[in-house]
């Protein structure tokens, strides 16, 4: 997509190709194509509107209804933050009493979007031209244009005294292949940058990989780990006046948020092996929170080192997955195989820490056969390698 075929799809003539496309998409992409042409869409226009309809069916899962308004490119789509994850982060702010924000590097404007329907002005910086025209695009398309403005450019050269609050989402992807870089020294804007905004502006925010390592967390900064419906998603770096505690875990499930937060270095006390497992949910675990979720629970660890919990009592928690253990067994595929068989076990989940076995190798070699279903952890307890057989205990 080229900032003419962007322009092209915003004419009437590209709305009317647009709504014909995503009356033919879903099926074969030559038929559609086809059926555009013959209903005498252009062929570049009629390429371009399938893409577009393509890209916003793909976006549903991230916006919503209003992906079926914004222009997208697939990197873009990719690297877009999810909207009730933009929402909250837009909400703390308007809290916190921003009332101008900086979006250095916006992106298609997944955040910015967010904060301007929160009511905060935000002027977006964008690298790239037609990424920096998709989200002006998408501005209007949300009826927030203005309140969120873009200007194609560097980010480094915002004059960032213009406004209370910065926002950055590096771009972890090498421009050109689009592979993900892991190291954050190679982030875009680059790191030293990003980390240097939270010196000079006292609200900064900064989005980042969940797999952030701790050490790279500013001092004083707070440490944000999302996850929705127990999948992580992202880190947030909550700088300057806006860090409000050392760690925090947000679990989002449906259309309720649960936050667990702490100091983030505490270690939760060592055990036996206790009646129930709890398997934490991902954004505790990376926050490092595993020792205030066991305090709730009144639960142990079996390894100091393995983020399972152990209790005597099952409890409803949204920060974990509970699971009723019956049985407790050193590693041996023979004896696993032999009381699998005698249970007739013939349907297994496989869950592992600190396990290198491979889950889809261990099923085939168990041979399993019989009606009833298990669920098996693979874990050390004390350091030595240890299968659990657990029954899911069933949310209250
Ligand atoms: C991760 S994406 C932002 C996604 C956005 N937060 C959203 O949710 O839609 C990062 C963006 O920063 C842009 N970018 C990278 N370096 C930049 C720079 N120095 N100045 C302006 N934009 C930049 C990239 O082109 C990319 O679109």
């Amino acid at each position: 997509m080229d900032l003419d075929q962007l322009a092209a799809l915003r004419t009437a003539e590209g709305s009317a190709a647009l709504a014909a496309a995503a009356e033919v998409a879903g099926g074969d992409p030559l038929a559609a194509a086809s059926a555009l042409r013959s209903a005498g869409v252009p062929a570049g226009l009629a390429a371009a509107a399938l893409t577009q309809v393509e890209l916003r069916r793909r976006a549903a899962g991230k916006f919503g209804p209003a992906a079926a308004g914004m222009f997208l490119t697939r990197p873009g789509l990719e690297q877009a933050t999810r909207q009730v994850v933009a929402d909250r982060r837009a909400e703390r702010l308007r809290a916190a009493g921003v009332r101008t924000l900086a979006d250095l590097g916006c992106g298609l404007g997944a955040d910015a979007l967010a904060a301007a329907r929160a009511g905060i002005r935000v002027y977006g910086v964008e690298a790239d031209p037609v990424t920096a025209a998709m989200a002006a695009a998408n501005a209007e398309a949300a009826g927030v244009a203005e309140l969120f403005t873009v200007e194609c450019g560097d980010a480094t050269a915002f004059d960032v005294d213009r406004v209370d609050a910065v926002f950055c989402d590096p771009a972890r992807r090498k421009a050109g292949t689009g592979r993900r870089v892991f190291d954050p020294s190679a982030y875009s804007p680059p790191w030293d940058f990003v980390l240097g905004l939270a010196e000079r502006v006292p609200y900064t925010v900064v989005k980042v990989a969940p797999g952030l390592d701790h050490a790279l967390i500013p001092p004083g900064a707070e440490a944000e780990w999302v996850s929705v419906d127990g999948d992580l998603v992202e880190a947030t770096l909550w700088c300057g006046r806006l860090a409000e505690v050392p760690r925090r875990a947000t679990v989002l499930r449906g259309a309720t948020a649960h936050v667990l937060t702490g100091a983030g270095d505490r270690q939760a006390a060592v055990g036996p092996v206790r009646r129930h497992l709890y398997d934490p949910d991902p954004a505790v675990v990376r926050a490092h929170l595993v020792a205030e979720l066991a305090d709730t629970l009144d639960a142990t660890l079996a390894d100091p080192d393995i983020a399972y919990l152990y209790a005597d009592a099952p409890a409803a928690t949204p920060y974990a997955r509970c699971l009723a253990v019956t049985d407790v067994l050193p590693f041996s595929l023979k004896r696993l195989r032999a009381l699998l068989r005698e249970r007739r076990v013939g349907r297994v989940e496989i869950l592992k820490r600190g396990s290198a076995l491979e889950p889809e190798r261990l099923r085939r070699d168990l041979k399993l056969a019989g009606d009833n279903a298990a669920s098996l952890v693979l874990t050390r307890v004390a350091g030595a390698p240890t299968t659990l057989i657990c029954q899911p205990v069933p949310a209250p």
